[in-house]
């Protein structure tokens, strides 16, 4: 495996009263046979797509052949898009950024998400639109903030670069078929690629949707594929394997109140790994008064912050934390000045870190806080590929067993309706 997933501090054996009881889990993990069933067939049929494409290599070439159209002409890639149509492309691409470096050399990639009106002024303002491509993705082609951001940004480029240079300076994803995307592409003369139409926002990271921002920042996307495709193997192979175990195990949580599931890497490459991860759970499972709040933090730094609520707030949280091998990495630290510090004596930056990890997991297991630990020895490509994998099966999982449906979101129809609405009667509050 390309990770380790122990689950075992989760249970009452450890946790006490508020570790999973064995019985439930046992139960749940039987139930899951008959939810990955279910996913089995729809693989067979090809009907969930989201369960094939770690497999396919056909469509990786336009990917790469348009990255590269993007990377020999410009310095900047501006993704706009919002949710799942921005967060997968984000995580992978943190895999490569480096937020203190001013590139000389090779496409900086930005993703524009929220339509704060003072970011969009920022946007315009800073950017050289000479060298820019804005990339608007839109799997509906409907989707108000990223259609705003669009449309401000073509009128900006039309008024300072002439009305031609649209057709080159943009490019969009979106679904086939007909739809407000599509139309405006179609009007300025710009290319449109395929959205998948079988696979939702928040599972499309591993579709040219994430993969041709990641493939622009410079990640390896075969390797992120071949990581997934690893663990899409294994779920399909084993009778229990990790994501089912995983799945099990937020059931039996979930049973004993633990309402908030939070994702805790210790790993700074990861924090947009758990904003992806966030929509992933909450939009997928938060139906029918089911599901658990998921909740992204961030070791150490947390551990400043969140950990004493963690700790000591409401026994009502399941912790994963992503513990990855920093031991003998990083900077070596110079001879502390004072004896005070003589604990940093000979150690790296890696170093202080590990123990930081390796404490709070303990800390957490003295405290009776239901913990699990995905243990990385490396954060590279295959490993992205492969935690991405699983908890997307996790949830696919988790959403069968608890009887909803992973793939749409009812709920958040109501408030685009209004929004629209209010603006059309210009109403403000
Ligand atoms: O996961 C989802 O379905 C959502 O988060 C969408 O990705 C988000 O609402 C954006 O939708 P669209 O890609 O249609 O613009």
């Amino acid at each position: 495996m390309i990770y380790k997933h122990d689950i075992s501090r989760a249970f009452g054996a450890i946790a006490g009263k508020d570790g999973a009881d064995k019985e439930v889990f046992a139960r749940a993990l039987e139930e899951t046979t008959k939810a990955i069933a279910v996913l089995r067939k729809h693989r067979q049929t090809d009907t969930w797509p989201i369960l094939t494409v770690a497999e396919r290599t056909d469509d990786l070439p336009l990917i790469e052949q348009t990255a590269k159209r993007i990377t020999d002409h410009f310095a900047t890639l501006v993704v706009i898009g919002m949710g799942g149509s921005s967060r997968g492309g984000k995580a992978l691409g943190a895999l490569k950024e480096n937020p203190f470096v001013r590139k000389t050399s090779g496409t900086t990639v930005h993703f524009v998400d929220n339509i704060d009106p003072n970011t969009s002024d920022q946007l315009l303002t800073s950017l050289d639109l000479k060298s820019t491509l804005f990339l608007a993705i839109s799997k509906s082609g409907d989707t108000a903030e990223t259609l705003t951001h669009l449309l401000v940004c073509i009128g900006e480029v039309a008024k300072q670069l002439g009305p031609e240079a649209v057709r080159k300076h943009f490019m969009a994803i979106a679904n086939p078929g007909d739809n407000t995307l599509r139309r405006i592409a179609t009007l300025h003369g710009f290319t449109v690629l395929d959205h998948d139409p079988d696979i939702g926002g928040r599972f499309a990271a591993l579709t040219i949707v994430g993969l041709l921002p990641a493939k622009v920042a410079g990640v390896d996307i075969e390797a992120i594929r071949s990581g997934a495709n690893n663990i899409m193997q294994h779920t399909f192979s084993q009778a229990m394997s990790e994501p089912a175990r995983g799945a099990a195990l937020h059931i039996a949580l979930m049973e004993r109140g633990k309402s908030v599931a939070v994702l805790m890497p210790y790993c700074d490459r990861l924090a947009p790994f758990t904003g992806w991860y966030q929509q992933l759970w909450a939009e997928s499972l938060g139906k029918k008064g089911k599901g658990s709040t998921p909740l992204a933090s961030l070791g150490a730094l947390d551990q400043h912050s969140m950990l004493q609520l963690y700790l000591n707030g409401p026994r009502d949280k399941f912790m994963t934390l992503i513990l990855l091998a920093q031991t003998g990495k990083g900077a070596a630290i110079p001879q502390p000045p004072d004896a005070r510090l003589a604990y940093l004596q000979g150690h790296t930056v890696g170093d202080l870190m590990d123990s930081e990890q390796r404490a709070t997991a303990e800390t957490l297991t003295r405290s009776r806080c239901p913990l699990r630990l995905f243990t990385l020895s490396a954060l590279n490509e295959d490993a992205m590929g492969a935690l991405m994998m699983h908890f997307m099966l996790e949830t696919m999982i988790t959403a069968q067993l608890l009887n909803v449906n992973a793939f749409d979101q009812p709920a958040v129809e109501e408030s685009k309706r209004l929004a629209r609405e209010y603006l059309m009667n210009a109403k403000a509050f």
